[in-house]
């Protein structure tokens, strides 16, 4: 619905500094206005804004250029929108859905054999063992499973930092490490072009980001969430912000999803089929100097069907400082952090029985 404008804003400028388009669009403060009312459940719904990646390949850079601001205005408003055109297989998605839901099917002992701990954050999270980071909340309504960036038992790159290194595969679930690799290889190429398009809409080249990502800590969760009793269910997932650069998530077939949108309501987030969501998280939010917007998002417990779902959290590489890349906006004033050590604090305070080094670090709790 914003395309139009903006690709007549971009035609108009287009004599003018890239830069020049993408301010005026960030410096837009409207909420998102394009809420309604939910059927039956009283929350309203919004379409989040699109942005059709099937132009990244085949039209030119000026196409890029107007994806990039509409990349720009979706990240300015409420930080999400979905992805459609992208060159992710159904195939691959529905297969990871497949196995997700397979490992959680998992008899408990034989997921509980796959326990991560806080020193090694990999494998099975049992249900309701976290909560929220600052150890004030009651504990999330989920089980999960955690996978990071694949990394050889030997390569270099554990002697500077231990945070990486092999996952934990389950053995009885055929085609399991497979199916996860292909979506991640699928994750991968998407947030490459992702990360293309936030640098042109940032004003910066378009390869700006990308040396943050070699060799990155980009991980994923898989996640199941059980139908619970709505009269004493508490969170899914706790408010909070995500403290990478970005998360993908495929929306799944059972709702629960939901955005707190600049005007304090929280929104489910709906896209259509086949397309995948995307948030701007702490770290890009950073970037842009606080132009785009890392938002308080949260899942509410099912309370029919279960839900499934595998975020993709592309993380930089662990000796990252990330700072504002452009002047911070006015009031803006979140700190620079180095992505190891806002990483490790965040797998490490995860679990409820353990507290933060220090209550000021901000590992994406909404307080
Ligand atoms: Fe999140």
């Amino acid at each position: 619905m914003f395309l139009v404008p903006l690709r007549e804003a971009l035609h108009q400028a287009d004599r003018r500094d890239q830069t020049w388009a993408v301010t005026s669009i960030l410096d837009t403060t409207d909420n998102v206005g394009e809420a309604s009312p939910g059927i039956g459940q009283g929350l309203a719904t919004m379409s989040i804004p699109a942005i059709d990646m099937s132009r990244f390949h085949s039209g030119g850079p000026e196409a890029r250029r107007s994806m990039a601001a509409a990349l720009a205005s979706a990240c300015g408003k409420t930080g999400f929108f979905h992805v459609t055109g992208h060159r992710v297989e159904r195939r691959v998605i529905l297969t990871m859905r497949e196995m997700t839901a397979a490992f959680f099917r998992l008899p408990a002992e034989e997921k509980r054999a796959l326990c991560a701990a806080p020193g090694d954050y990999r494998g099975y999270i049992p249900f309701a063992a976290f909560g929220n980071n600052t150890r004030s909340g009651e504990a999330d309504l989920y089980e999960g499973f955690k996978l990071h960036r694949e990394v050889e038992a030997h390569d270099p790159i554990r002697e500077a930092c231990d945070l990486y290194g092999p996952n934990r595969w389950p053995v009885r679930i055929p085609g399991f490490r497979r199916a996860v690799l292909d979506y991640w290889r699928a994750m991968d190429a998407l947030s490459e072009e992702l990360l293309r398009l936030f640098a042109l809409a940032l004003g910066l080249g378009e390869g700006r980001l990308l040396p943050c990502f070699e060799e990155p800590l980009t991980n994923m969760t898989l996640l199941h969430y059980p139908p619970v009793d709505r009269r004493c269910a508490g969170s899914g997932i706790h408010p909070h912000r995500d403290i990478d650069a970005f998360t993908i998530v495929h929306p799944g077939d059972v709702p629960g999803l939901e955005v707190l949108t600049r005007d304090r309501r929280w929104i489910e987030v709906t896209a259509p089929e086949g397309a995948l969501v995307v948030n701007v998280g702490n770290m890009m939010e950073l970037w842009s100097g606080g132009r785009f917007v890392s938002a308080p998002h949260r899942v509410t417990p099912p309370s029919g069907a279960p839900r499934y779902s595998f975020p993709y959290f592309a993380m930089p590489r662990h000796d990252v400082l990330v700072e504002p890349l452009l002047p911070r906006v006015e009031g803006f004033d979140r700190a620079a952090v180095q992505t190891g050590f806002i990483v490790r604090e965040l797998y490490r305070t995860n679990w409820k029985s353990l507290a933060q080094s220090d209550p000021e670090i901000d590992a994406g709790t909404v307080k």
